[in-house]
């Protein structure tokens, strides 16, 4: 059944959660391939919410194993309180979570640096989660980080933190930042011990048996290093290249990558977002669709969908089926628009610009479509009212793809499947 891939084709928050809790039914193995703690992904089972910031959605299922691969950045701290969340509902992790010994560590010293580095650029500020990931991936590329091995390492761990503190002098000449580095791996070095294996040999090996894997993307395309919407990005590839990247895996052995649509485009933190909504649709979007971050709380601004930015993202992704979320919240609106192109430079063009600051200066060109009509509760495909299976095809037609599903709920059930 091989490897499937699910990406966010948006800015984030699409609902990968719920979309890899759903296709983890029928998974062998669910890994999370890049990032950090920056993200934040929704499962609701029976009425239980979930926020899982380092752990594979696939964790709610007792029969899936979890990977964190190495392309993630890990703060041991977070995924030491995540572990204890998810035991506490009653699901066993050891034995079934490893994480990979090749993967860097976020650090305290990371999240000073960020807060520093957002404070000096003042009004250029990023908006960052301040979960520290920017500054992991720059000592990782810089190769002078922490890899989660390395705890283990006792011997060179204490030479190793003090050249990490000499080489971000942005982090301040704080005497006990060494010492609190070697507190905090030393905290963890158990859990380590107990949880840090050679996750990619493993990875390989469940490819070898024709497992069904599934790898988890966090944050959006929109917000990939090199093509999303540069400076106001996160820190690595959030597509299926980061994916595939980050998991040690032969990109050969992908077979299926699905991009994840919201119904409406949101975005948090700073950075050009075309379709930003007018009032009153903003508000009524953001209180409906309970738009607010589910890392750090911000409330989220809403967008109407930009079919110049979907196709930009399924194309350079090559999705071959996407999951539509949140159709329930665009049809508590009694109106809806669609971007089809942009206006730039005194001429129209579907091409979604290089530039962020040429982004800004793009005037979306609107449909007006009509009004979804009322999905809540309907729980087949063909019981979509007309104006709703109309938007589906029109996302399905401009991402090039198809229907994986469509949701309607935050719920892991309020799901209409294309396929049984
Ligand atoms: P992720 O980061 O892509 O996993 O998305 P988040 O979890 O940050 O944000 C998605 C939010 O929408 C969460 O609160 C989900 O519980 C919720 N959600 C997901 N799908 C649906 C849906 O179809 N309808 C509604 N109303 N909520 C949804
Ligand atoms: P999930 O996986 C939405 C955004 C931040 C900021 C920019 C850089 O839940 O979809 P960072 O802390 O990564 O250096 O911040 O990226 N961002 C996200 N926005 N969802 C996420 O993750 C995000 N992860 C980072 O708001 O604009
Ligand atoms: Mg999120």
């Amino acid at each position: 059944m091989g490897v499937t891939c699910v990406i966010g084709l948006q800015w984030g928050d699409e609902g990968k959660g719920k979309v890899v809790d759903g296709l983890c039914r029928e998974a062998d193995v669910a890994v999370r391939c890049q990032g950090g703690a920056n993200a934040g992904h929704t499962v609701v089972v029976g009425g239980r919410t979930s926020i899982l910031h380092l752990m594979p959605s696939g964790i709610l299922r007792e029969r899936v194993r979890c990977m964190i691969a190495a392309g993630v950045v890990v703060d041991l701290d977070v995924l030491a309180s995540e572990i204890e969340q998810v035991e506490s509902m009653g699901l066993s992790v050891t034995g079934r979570l490893m994480v990979s010994s090749r993967a860097h560590l976020v650090l305290p010293i990371h999240r000073r640096i960020e807060a520093a580095a957002e404070d000096m650029l003042g009004d250029e500020k990023i908006g960052t989660t301040m979960r520290g990931i920017g500054p992991a991936y720059m000592d990782k590329h810089g190769r002078f980080g922490i890899r989660v091995g390395d705890i283990l390492s006792t011997d060179r761990l204490a030479a190793r933190l003090d050249l990490l503190a000499r080489l971000n002098p942005m982090a301040g000449r704080a005497p006990d930042l060494v010492e609190e580095m070697m507190d905090y791996c030393s905290r963890h070095r158990d859990l380590v011990g107990e949880i840090a294996g050679d996750v990619e040999h493993d990875l390989g090996m469940s490819i070898g048996r024709d497992e069904r894997i599934m790898l988890e993307g966090s944050q959006g395309f929109l917000l990939d290093i090199d093509f999303g919407t540069y400076p106001y990005v996160t820190s690595c590839n959030t597509g299926v290249h980061g994916l595939v990247a980050g998991a040690g895996i032969p990109p050969s052995s992908v077979d299926k990558v699905v991009g994840v649509v919201k119904s409406y485009m949101t975005r948090v933190g700073r950075g050009p977002f075309p379709t930003e909504m007018e009032e009153p649709y903003h508000s009524l979007t953001r209180d409906a669709g309970r738009e607010y971050g589910a890392t750090t709380g911000r409330p989220r601004r809403c967008g109407w969908m930009d079919l110049v930015a979907l196709r930009y993202s399924a194309s350079l992704n090559g999705v071959t089926s996407i999951a539509v979320t949140k159709l329930d919240t665009l049809s508590r609106l009694d109106a809806v628009k669609v971007c089809r192109e942009y206006e730039c430079s005194g001429g129209r063009t579907h091409a979604f610009p290089a530039d962020g600051r040429m982004l800004e200066r793009c005037v979306p060109v609107y449909g007006e479509m009509e009004p979804v009509g009322d999905v809540e509760g309907i729980s087949r495909l063909s019981d979509l009212p007309a104006a709703g299976a109309a938007y589906v095809d029109m996302l399905l037609e401009a991402a090039g793809a198809e229907l994986e599903f469509v949701s309607v709920g935050a719920g892991r059930d309020a799901v209409l499947r294309a396929r049984h």
